[in-house]
Protein backbone atom coordinates (compact mmCIF):
# COMPACT_ATOMS: atom_id res chain seq x y z
CA UNK A 1 0.00 0.00 0.00
CA UNK A 2 1.33 3.76 -1.01
CA UNK A 3 2.12 5.29 2.05
CA UNK A 4 -0.12 8.73 2.41
CA UNK A 5 2.53 11.54 3.39
CA UNK A 6 -0.56 14.12 3.22
CA UNK A 7 -0.74 16.28 6.47
CA UNK A 8 -3.79 17.77 7.67
CA UNK A 9 -3.74 21.07 8.33
CA UNK A 10 -1.69 23.65 7.08
CA UNK A 11 -0.73 23.54 3.29
CA UNK A 12 2.97 23.73 3.54
CA UNK A 13 4.41 22.20 -0.01
CA UNK A 14 2.86 21.75 -3.22
CA UNK A 15 4.13 20.69 -6.89
CA UNK A 16 3.02 22.17 -9.93
CA UNK A 17 3.92 19.64 -13.13
CA UNK A 18 3.60 21.71 -15.87
CA UNK A 19 6.16 22.13 -19.28
CA UNK A 20 4.57 25.54 -19.93
CA UNK A 21 6.56 28.25 -17.71
CA UNK A 22 3.35 30.89 -17.98
CA UNK A 23 1.15 28.25 -16.22
CA UNK A 24 3.77 27.42 -13.24
CA UNK A 25 4.12 31.01 -12.92
CA UNK A 26 0.36 31.65 -12.51
CA UNK A 27 -0.06 28.78 -10.01
CA UNK A 28 3.40 30.30 -8.28
CA UNK A 29 2.14 33.81 -8.01
CA UNK A 30 -1.22 32.86 -6.67
CA UNK A 31 -0.05 30.52 -4.00
CA UNK A 32 3.53 31.87 -2.79
CA UNK A 33 1.91 35.14 -1.59
CA UNK A 34 0.18 36.42 1.31
CA UNK A 35 -2.38 34.78 3.38
CA UNK A 36 -1.23 31.39 1.71
CA UNK A 37 2.51 31.58 1.70
CA UNK A 38 3.23 28.29 0.22
CA UNK A 39 6.43 26.63 -0.85
CA UNK A 40 6.33 26.13 -4.58
CA UNK A 41 8.21 23.29 -6.45
CA UNK A 42 8.35 23.18 -9.83
CA UNK A 43 8.89 20.25 -12.50
CA UNK A 44 8.88 20.59 -16.31
CA UNK A 45 8.77 16.68 -17.23
CA UNK A 46 6.40 13.67 -15.83
CA UNK A 47 9.97 11.85 -14.83
CA UNK A 48 11.47 14.83 -13.18
CA UNK A 49 8.40 14.76 -10.55
CA UNK A 50 8.23 10.93 -10.59
CA UNK A 51 11.75 11.33 -9.35
CA UNK A 52 10.48 14.53 -6.94
CA UNK A 53 7.61 12.35 -5.51
CA UNK A 54 10.03 9.33 -4.95
CA UNK A 55 11.96 11.73 -2.66
CA UNK A 56 9.19 13.39 -0.70
CA UNK A 57 5.42 14.71 -0.44
CA UNK A 58 3.27 17.11 -0.91
CA UNK A 59 0.56 18.73 0.59
CA UNK A 60 -1.19 19.32 -3.34
CA UNK A 61 0.08 18.65 -6.71
CA UNK A 62 -1.01 20.43 -9.98
CA UNK A 63 -0.83 18.37 -13.12
CA UNK A 64 -0.69 18.97 -15.96
CA UNK A 65 -2.44 16.84 -18.66
CA UNK A 66 0.00 17.11 -21.25
CA UNK A 67 3.29 16.47 -20.51
CA UNK A 68 6.86 15.93 -23.09
CA UNK A 69 7.61 12.65 -22.05
CA UNK A 70 3.64 11.40 -21.22
CA UNK A 71 0.13 12.80 -20.76
CA UNK A 72 -1.16 13.41 -17.24
CA UNK A 73 -3.05 10.40 -17.54
CA UNK A 74 -0.04 7.81 -17.44
CA UNK A 75 1.64 9.90 -14.62
CA UNK A 76 -1.54 9.41 -12.29
CA UNK A 77 -1.69 5.81 -13.05
CA UNK A 78 2.07 5.33 -11.95
CA UNK A 79 1.14 6.45 -8.01
CA UNK A 80 -2.36 5.07 -8.24
CA UNK A 81 -3.35 2.81 -5.33
CA UNK A 82 -5.62 0.49 -6.05
CA UNK A 83 -6.33 -0.78 -2.52
CA UNK A 84 -7.13 2.56 -1.36
CA UNK A 85 -8.52 4.35 -4.24
CA UNK A 86 -6.04 7.07 -3.94
CA UNK A 87 -2.99 9.23 -5.07
CA UNK A 88 -0.63 10.05 -2.48
CA UNK A 89 -0.81 13.59 -2.79
CA UNK A 90 -4.44 15.61 -3.28
CA UNK A 91 -4.31 16.25 -7.22
CA UNK A 92 -5.86 19.13 -9.42
CA UNK A 93 -5.80 18.14 -13.21
CA UNK A 94 -4.86 21.07 -15.50
CA UNK A 95 -6.31 20.41 -18.80
CA UNK A 96 -5.82 22.61 -22.29
CA UNK A 97 -9.44 22.64 -23.33
CA UNK A 98 -11.17 20.62 -20.97
CA UNK A 99 -12.74 17.76 -22.69
CA UNK A 100 -15.05 15.69 -20.58
CA UNK A 101 -13.02 12.16 -21.63
CA UNK A 102 -10.02 13.96 -19.98
CA UNK A 103 -11.39 15.36 -16.52
CA UNK A 104 -13.16 11.96 -16.28
CA UNK A 105 -10.46 9.86 -16.64
CA UNK A 106 -8.47 12.20 -14.15
CA UNK A 107 -11.02 11.66 -11.44
CA UNK A 108 -10.96 8.04 -12.16
CA UNK A 109 -7.38 7.91 -11.35
CA UNK A 110 -7.14 9.32 -8.09
CA UNK A 111 -7.18 13.24 -9.54
CA UNK A 112 -9.87 15.42 -6.83
CA UNK A 113 -10.06 18.77 -9.18
CA UNK A 114 -9.21 19.65 -12.34
CA UNK A 115 -9.31 23.12 -13.48
CA UNK A 116 -9.42 24.56 -17.40
CA UNK A 117 -6.39 26.41 -18.12
CA UNK A 118 -8.37 29.00 -20.23
CA UNK A 119 -9.63 29.74 -17.50
CA UNK A 120 -6.62 29.95 -14.79
CA UNK A 121 -6.50 32.33 -11.96
CA UNK A 122 -5.17 33.21 -9.07
CA UNK A 123 -8.92 32.27 -7.23
CA UNK A 124 -9.42 29.36 -9.54
CA UNK A 125 -6.32 27.65 -8.19
CA UNK A 126 -6.92 28.54 -4.35
CA UNK A 127 -10.27 27.63 -5.02
CA UNK A 128 -9.07 23.66 -6.75
CA UNK A 129 -6.67 23.39 -4.03
CA UNK A 130 -9.03 23.97 -1.40
CA UNK A 131 -11.49 21.34 -3.49
CA UNK A 132 -8.72 19.06 -3.95
CA UNK A 133 -7.55 18.58 -0.32
CA UNK A 134 -11.06 18.53 1.24
CA UNK A 135 -11.97 15.70 -0.88
CA UNK A 136 -8.88 13.86 -0.26
CA UNK A 137 -9.47 14.29 3.77
CA UNK A 138 -13.07 12.98 3.06
CA UNK A 139 -11.53 9.75 1.00
CA UNK A 140 -8.57 9.51 3.61
CA UNK A 141 -11.19 9.61 6.68
CA UNK A 142 -13.42 7.00 5.02
CA UNK A 143 -10.21 4.59 4.48
CA UNK A 144 -9.03 4.95 8.07
CA UNK A 145 -12.51 4.15 9.23
CA UNK A 146 -13.39 1.19 6.57
CA UNK A 147 -10.10 -0.52 8.01
CA UNK A 148 -10.92 -0.25 11.48
CA UNK A 149 -14.46 -1.21 11.11
CA UNK A 150 -12.71 -4.58 9.34
CA UNK A 151 -10.30 -4.68 12.17
CA UNK A 152 -13.05 -4.81 14.91
CA UNK A 153 -14.98 -7.37 12.53
CA UNK A 154 -12.41 -9.85 12.88
CA UNK A 155 -11.57 -9.45 16.21
CA UNK A 156 -15.41 -9.88 17.08
CA UNK A 157 -15.25 -13.25 14.21
CA UNK A 158 -11.89 -14.79 16.29
CA UNK A 159 -14.02 -14.26 19.36
CA UNK A 160 -16.55 -15.90 18.41
CA UNK A 161 -14.62 -19.08 17.59
CA UNK A 162 -12.56 -19.03 20.02
CA UNK A 163 -14.93 -19.03 22.39
CA UNK A 164 -16.88 -21.60 21.12
CA UNK A 165 -13.45 -23.87 21.50
CA UNK A 166 -12.39 -22.59 24.91
CA UNK A 167 -16.18 -23.75 25.97
CA UNK A 168 -15.48 -27.20 24.67
CA UNK A 169 -12.03 -27.47 26.19
CA UNK A 170 -12.92 -26.49 29.25
CA UNK A 171 -16.12 -29.30 29.68
CA UNK A 172 -13.73 -31.86 28.26
CA UNK A 173 -10.32 -30.48 30.56
CA UNK A 174 -13.54 -30.88 33.38
CA UNK A 175 -14.06 -34.32 32.27
CA UNK A 176 -9.85 -35.23 32.83
CA UNK A 177 -9.49 -33.18 36.21
CA UNK A 178 -12.24 -35.30 37.67
CA UNK A 179 -10.73 -38.44 36.81
CA UNK A 180 -8.03 -37.82 37.48
CA UNK A 181 -8.76 -36.89 41.26
CA UNK A 182 -10.70 -39.90 41.60
CA UNK A 183 -8.12 -42.18 40.19
CA UNK A 184 -5.13 -40.70 42.97
CA UNK A 185 -7.88 -40.99 45.70
CA UNK A 186 -8.40 -44.45 44.38
CA UNK A 187 -5.05 -45.36 44.37
CA UNK A 188 -4.06 -44.24 47.80
CA UNK A 189 -5.75 -47.07 48.59
CA UNK A 190 -4.90 -49.68 47.32
CA UNK A 191 -2.50 -52.05 48.50
CA UNK A 192 -0.17 -52.73 46.12
CA UNK A 193 2.43 -50.44 46.76
CA UNK A 194 4.66 -51.24 43.73
CA UNK A 195 1.85 -50.66 41.84
CA UNK A 196 1.08 -47.45 43.34
CA UNK A 197 4.42 -46.04 43.08
CA UNK A 198 4.71 -46.78 39.00
CA UNK A 199 1.06 -45.43 38.02
CA UNK A 200 0.86 -42.43 40.36
CA UNK A 201 3.78 -40.29 38.70
CA UNK A 202 1.67 -40.37 35.72
CA UNK A 203 -1.18 -39.48 36.91
CA UNK A 204 0.27 -36.79 38.55
CA UNK A 205 1.78 -35.50 34.97
CA UNK A 206 -1.78 -36.08 33.64
CA UNK A 207 -3.12 -33.62 36.17
CA UNK A 208 -0.53 -30.85 35.75
CA UNK A 209 -1.30 -31.12 32.06
CA UNK A 210 -4.67 -30.96 32.29
CA UNK A 211 -4.59 -27.78 34.70
CA UNK A 212 -2.56 -26.12 32.24
CA UNK A 213 -4.98 -26.57 29.44
CA UNK A 214 -7.57 -24.87 32.32
CA UNK A 215 -5.09 -21.81 32.41
CA UNK A 216 -4.92 -21.52 28.83
CA UNK A 217 -8.39 -21.64 28.73
CA UNK A 218 -8.90 -19.44 31.54
CA UNK A 219 -6.87 -16.85 29.60
CA UNK A 220 -8.52 -17.47 26.47
CA UNK A 221 -11.56 -16.47 27.96
CA UNK A 222 -10.43 -13.17 29.24
CA UNK A 223 -10.01 -12.58 25.49
CA UNK A 224 -13.91 -13.93 24.73
CA UNK A 225 -15.22 -11.84 27.35
CA UNK A 226 -16.26 -14.83 29.16
CA UNK A 227 -14.32 -14.04 32.58
CA UNK A 228 -16.41 -13.00 35.21
CA UNK A 229 -15.15 -9.52 36.18
CA UNK A 230 -14.86 -8.09 39.88
CA UNK A 231 -15.73 -4.86 39.40
CA UNK A 232 -14.80 -1.78 41.66
CA UNK A 233 -15.23 1.80 40.98
CA UNK A 234 -11.45 2.91 41.25
CA UNK A 235 -9.28 6.34 40.55
CA UNK A 236 -6.79 4.43 38.58
CA UNK A 237 -3.69 5.88 40.02
CA UNK A 238 -2.98 4.23 42.93
CA UNK A 239 -3.34 1.14 41.39
CA UNK A 240 -0.77 1.90 38.56
CA UNK A 241 1.25 3.41 41.19
CA UNK A 242 1.33 -0.30 42.88
CA UNK A 243 1.74 -1.86 39.44
CA UNK A 244 4.81 0.43 38.56
CA UNK A 245 6.87 -0.88 41.67
CA UNK A 246 6.14 -4.13 41.06
CA UNK A 247 7.19 -3.65 37.36
CA UNK A 248 10.67 -1.60 38.24
CA UNK A 249 11.28 -4.55 40.63
CA UNK A 250 10.58 -7.43 37.58
CA UNK A 251 11.37 -5.86 34.60
CA UNK A 252 15.04 -5.34 35.99
CA UNK A 253 18.07 -1.65 36.01
CA UNK A 254 17.73 -1.46 32.49
CA UNK A 255 14.69 -1.06 32.09
CA UNK A 256 13.23 2.87 33.07
CA UNK A 257 10.09 3.79 33.92
CA UNK A 258 8.67 7.24 34.24
CA UNK A 259 5.11 7.70 35.40
CA UNK A 260 3.12 10.95 34.76
CA UNK A 261 -0.46 10.66 36.36
CA UNK A 262 -2.35 13.28 35.99
CA UNK A 263 -4.15 14.24 39.50
CA UNK A 264 -7.66 14.73 38.37
CA UNK A 265 -8.84 11.37 36.55
CA UNK A 266 -12.24 10.17 37.01
CA UNK A 267 -13.01 7.00 38.71
CA UNK A 268 -13.64 4.20 36.75
CA UNK A 269 -15.34 0.65 37.02
CA UNK A 270 -13.09 -2.02 36.26
CA UNK A 271 -11.64 -5.29 37.43
CA UNK A 272 -8.54 -4.12 38.86
CA UNK A 273 -6.59 -7.97 38.83
CA UNK A 274 -6.89 -7.36 35.05
CA UNK A 275 -6.27 -3.85 34.81
CA UNK A 276 -3.01 -4.76 36.61
CA UNK A 277 -2.42 -8.35 34.36
CA UNK A 278 -3.06 -5.65 31.04
CA UNK A 279 -0.11 -3.28 32.41
CA UNK A 280 1.97 -6.14 33.47
CA UNK A 281 1.83 -8.10 30.01
CA UNK A 282 2.00 -4.88 28.02
CA UNK A 283 5.00 -3.67 29.86
CA UNK A 284 6.69 -7.27 29.68
CA UNK A 285 6.12 -6.78 26.11
CA UNK A 286 8.11 -3.17 26.04
CA UNK A 287 10.90 -5.17 27.57
CA UNK A 288 11.31 -7.73 24.94
CA UNK A 289 11.30 -5.47 22.68
CA UNK A 290 14.22 -3.85 24.40
CA UNK A 291 16.92 -6.05 24.22
CA UNK A 292 19.11 -3.25 25.01
CA UNK A 293 17.05 -2.09 27.96
CA UNK A 294 15.49 1.14 27.39
CA UNK A 295 12.56 3.59 28.75
CA UNK A 296 8.71 3.17 29.41
CA UNK A 297 6.83 5.87 30.03
CA UNK A 298 3.42 5.80 31.74
CA UNK A 299 0.62 8.17 31.94
CA UNK A 300 -2.75 9.30 32.64
CA UNK A 301 -5.19 11.97 31.60
CA UNK A 302 -9.00 12.62 30.83
CA UNK A 303 -10.31 13.16 27.82
CA UNK A 304 -13.61 12.92 25.69
CA UNK A 305 -14.55 11.38 22.87
CA UNK A 306 -16.72 12.72 20.64
CA UNK A 307 -18.92 12.14 17.33
CA UNK A 308 -16.32 13.63 15.15
CA UNK A 309 -13.35 11.40 16.07
CA UNK A 310 -15.93 8.38 16.19
CA UNK A 311 -16.42 8.91 12.72
CA UNK A 312 -12.88 8.40 11.74
CA UNK A 313 -12.60 6.06 14.45
CA UNK A 314 -16.12 3.97 13.79
CA UNK A 315 -15.14 1.07 16.74
CA UNK A 316 -14.96 3.83 19.81
CA UNK A 317 -18.19 5.21 21.17
CA UNK A 318 -18.20 8.89 22.31
CA UNK A 319 -17.65 9.43 26.21
CA UNK A 320 -15.69 10.66 28.86
CA UNK A 321 -12.46 8.43 29.69
CA UNK A 322 -9.47 8.04 31.29
CA UNK A 323 -6.46 7.28 28.96
CA UNK A 324 -3.56 5.43 29.92
CA UNK A 325 -0.86 5.54 27.51
CA UNK A 326 2.13 3.36 27.90
CA UNK A 327 5.15 4.35 25.63
CA UNK A 328 8.38 2.32 25.20
CA UNK A 329 11.72 3.09 23.52
CA UNK A 330 11.71 -0.60 21.59
CA UNK A 331 12.39 -1.56 18.21
CA UNK A 332 8.63 -0.90 17.25
CA UNK A 333 6.86 -3.50 14.44
CA UNK A 334 5.95 -3.44 11.41
CA UNK A 335 2.39 -2.69 9.76
CA UNK A 336 1.61 -6.34 9.72
CA UNK A 337 2.59 -7.19 12.62
CA UNK A 338 0.50 -4.29 14.75
CA UNK A 339 -2.38 -5.50 12.81
CA UNK A 340 -2.20 -8.70 14.59
CA UNK A 341 -1.14 -8.58 17.87
CA UNK A 342 -4.05 -8.96 19.79
CA UNK A 343 -5.24 -11.94 17.68
CA UNK A 344 -5.30 -15.05 20.49
CA UNK A 345 -2.16 -16.73 19.85
CA UNK A 346 -0.57 -14.42 17.34
CA UNK A 347 3.25 -13.97 18.45
CA UNK A 348 6.84 -13.46 16.91
CA UNK A 349 8.61 -14.74 19.50
CA UNK A 350 10.84 -17.85 19.30
CA UNK A 351 8.75 -21.07 20.15
CA UNK A 352 8.52 -21.99 23.89
CA UNK A 353 9.06 -18.19 25.11
CA UNK A 354 5.69 -16.80 24.08
CA UNK A 355 2.19 -17.89 24.10
CA UNK A 356 0.35 -15.20 22.09
CA UNK A 357 -2.16 -14.39 24.80
CA UNK A 358 -0.70 -11.69 26.37
CA UNK A 359 -2.40 -8.98 24.34
CA UNK A 360 -6.01 -10.68 23.49
CA UNK A 361 -6.49 -11.04 27.40
CA UNK A 362 -5.25 -7.29 27.13
CA UNK A 363 -8.05 -6.72 24.23
CA UNK A 364 -10.94 -8.59 25.44
CA UNK A 365 -10.55 -7.20 29.25
CA UNK A 366 -10.68 -3.67 27.73
CA UNK A 367 -13.76 -4.71 25.65
CA UNK A 368 -15.49 -6.42 28.43
CA UNK A 369 -14.74 -3.19 30.14
CA UNK A 370 -16.30 -1.01 27.80
CA UNK A 371 -13.06 0.63 26.80
CA UNK A 372 -10.96 0.78 23.42
CA UNK A 373 -7.25 0.05 22.91
CA UNK A 374 -5.15 1.84 20.07
CA UNK A 375 -2.15 1.32 19.17
CA UNK A 376 0.40 3.49 17.19
CA UNK A 377 4.28 1.68 16.51
CA UNK A 378 7.14 2.58 14.27
CA UNK A 379 10.23 0.53 13.65
CA UNK A 380 12.63 1.87 15.07
CA UNK A 381 10.59 4.13 17.11
CA UNK A 382 9.05 2.47 19.94
CA UNK A 383 4.97 1.63 20.19
CA UNK A 384 2.37 3.10 22.63
CA UNK A 385 -0.65 2.06 23.73
CA UNK A 386 -3.50 4.09 24.58
CA UNK A 387 -5.86 2.42 26.57
CA UNK A 388 -9.43 3.96 27.04
CA UNK A 389 -11.53 2.96 30.56
CA UNK A 390 -15.37 4.94 30.65
CA UNK A 391 -15.47 7.01 33.14
CA UNK A 392 -17.49 5.54 36.02
CA UNK A 393 -20.58 8.27 37.26
CA UNK A 394 -22.92 7.17 39.74
CA UNK A 395 -26.49 7.39 38.88
CA UNK A 396 -26.94 9.83 41.52
CA UNK A 397 -24.31 11.94 39.36
CA UNK A 398 -26.97 11.68 36.48
CA UNK A 399 -29.97 12.94 37.96
N1 LIG B 1 5.90 -3.11 22.79
C1 LIG B 1 6.05 -3.91 21.73
N2 LIG B 1 7.04 -3.69 20.83
C2 LIG B 1 7.18 -4.47 19.75
N3 LIG B 1 6.39 -5.54 19.47
C3 LIG B 1 5.41 -5.83 20.34
C4 LIG B 1 5.18 -5.03 21.49
N4 LIG B 1 4.12 -5.55 22.15
C5 LIG B 1 3.71 -6.62 21.44
N5 LIG B 1 4.47 -6.81 20.36
C6 LIG B 1 4.31 -7.87 19.33
O1 LIG B 1 3.04 -8.45 19.54
C7 LIG B 1 3.15 -9.88 19.64
C8 LIG B 1 2.02 -10.41 20.50
O2 LIG B 1 2.17 -10.00 21.85
P1 LIG B 1 1.51 -10.87 23.00
O3 LIG B 1 1.82 -10.23 24.30
O4 LIG B 1 0.08 -11.13 22.69
O5 LIG B 1 2.24 -12.27 22.86
P2 LIG B 1 3.74 -12.63 23.22
O6 LIG B 1 4.36 -11.56 24.05
O7 LIG B 1 4.42 -13.00 21.95
O8 LIG B 1 3.54 -13.93 24.12
P3 LIG B 1 2.95 -13.98 25.62
O9 LIG B 1 2.60 -12.59 26.04
O10 LIG B 1 1.77 -14.85 25.54
O11 LIG B 1 4.06 -14.54 26.40
C9 LIG B 1 4.55 -10.09 20.18
O12 LIG B 1 5.03 -11.39 19.86
C10 LIG B 1 5.32 -8.97 19.47
O13 LIG B 1 5.65 -9.35 18.16
MG1 LIG C 1 3.38 -10.75 25.73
Amino acid sequence: MTEHVYSRGKVKDVLVIDDDATDRMAIRRALSRPPHEINVFEAATGDEAARMLSERGFDCIFLDYRLPDMDGITFLKRFYDIDTDLAPSPVVMLTGQGSEGVMTDALRWGAHDYIIKDNISADSIVIALAKAREIYELRLNRMHAEEKLRHAQKMDAVGQLTSGIAHDFNNLLTVILGNTHLLMRKMQNLSNAEATAMISPKVEAIETAARKGADLVRHLMVFTRQRELKEEIIVLNSCINSTIGLLRRTLGERVEIDAKLAEDTWPVCIDVNLFENALINIAVNARDAMPKGGKIWISTQNVNVDDEYTRVHPDMSADNYVMVSISDSGTGMPEEVRQRIFEPFYTTKPAGEGTGLGLSMVYGFIKQSGGHVQVESELGQGTTFHIYLPRHTSPAANV
